[in-house]
């Protein structure tokens, strides 16, 4: 299976490079697409708390961008964002919003098995934030579970991916060559500077903050705000720039394309 020549975007459909985008398509759309491609990404971010400088929807907004760009280049479906994750241990602060673990698993399973059902094989999930990784693998492997014991026919081939944007090697390496260890673990400068490339109006928050609490381990809401008082985790996200961000874009949406060209292209390993 090989990624959509953009099979359904650019000039050859009104909509051009927003054809990528599920929102906006037709089910009869969606079942000429899936004759021709079988794969689709589904971004998943979060809604919490980032620093006192940094927008609640930083994970949901980055893991969204990231999803279009790759969307884009590679003529794959993108669906609507996930933008609820699992954020308890930011809770203490106002405005997150969380699910818990179980919640979040069963949100993704419920995605996995309604995409699987129309006949989707290869589900890639980018992803914004770190709380969501150890769920949204156990989310694939009970959507794989039930697949099989629902009986769908694409169950021998099924396969979820998450791929997390901020972990890439290039988006690393970027991230250590311009803040250095103080990129920090919450509330990046990496992070924070797409998003202000996204949304020029969050420039208005940035100001120079004391140094931040370093990271450590969590445990719940309390414990984190009494260790990281004002919500950061050894970030100085002042450092954050704008072209930075569009720099973290290009990175990103490189490495994911070709990751997810290769997850297309992996044969499913069943007989015919
Ligand atoms: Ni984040």
């Amino acid at each position: 299976m090989t990624a959509p020549d953009l099979p359904l975007s650019a000039a050859a459909h009104p909509l051009g490079a927003e054809a990528i985008r599920l929102q906006l398509r037709t089910w009869p759309e969606i079942e000429a697409y899936l004759q021709r491609c079988k794969g689709v990404i589904v971004p998943l971010g979060s809604t919490e708390q980032h620093g006192p400088t940094g927008a609640i929807g930083t994970d949901a907004l980055t893991a969204e961008a990231v999803a279009l760009e790759v969307g884009r280049r590679t003529g794959v479906l993108v669906t609507p964002t996930q933008a609820f994750g699992m954020a308890e241990h930011h809770l203490g602060f106002a405005g997150t919003m969380s699910l818990q673990p179980t919640t979040l698993l069963a949100v993704l399973h419920d995605l996995v098995l309604s995409l699987a059902r129309h006949g989707f094989e290869r589900i890639f999930v980018i992803n914004g934030h770190g709380g969501n990784i150890a769920t949204a693998r156990a989310a694939f492997a009970q959507a794989q579970g039930s697949a099989a014991s629902r009986g769908l026919a694409v169950a021998p081939r099924l396969r979820c991916q998450l791929a997390n944007w901020f972990t890439a090697s290039t988006v690393m390496q970027e991230a250590r060559r311009l803040y250095g260890g103080r990129e920090g673990h919450h509330a990046t400068p990496s992070e924070i500077a797409l998003t202000l490339h996204l949304e020029p109006s969050l420039q208005a928050h940035q100001r120079p903050l004391p140094e931040a609490a370093p990271a450590g381990p969590i445990h719940g809401p309390e414990d984190f705000r009494q260790r990281h008082p004002d919500g950061r985790m050894g970030s100085d996200p002042f450092l954050a720039q704008a072209d930075h961000g569009a720099t973290f874009l290009e990175l990103a949406a490189t490495a994911l394309a070709k990751d997810l060209r290769t997850f297309l292209a992996e044969p499913s390993g069943t007989l015919p």
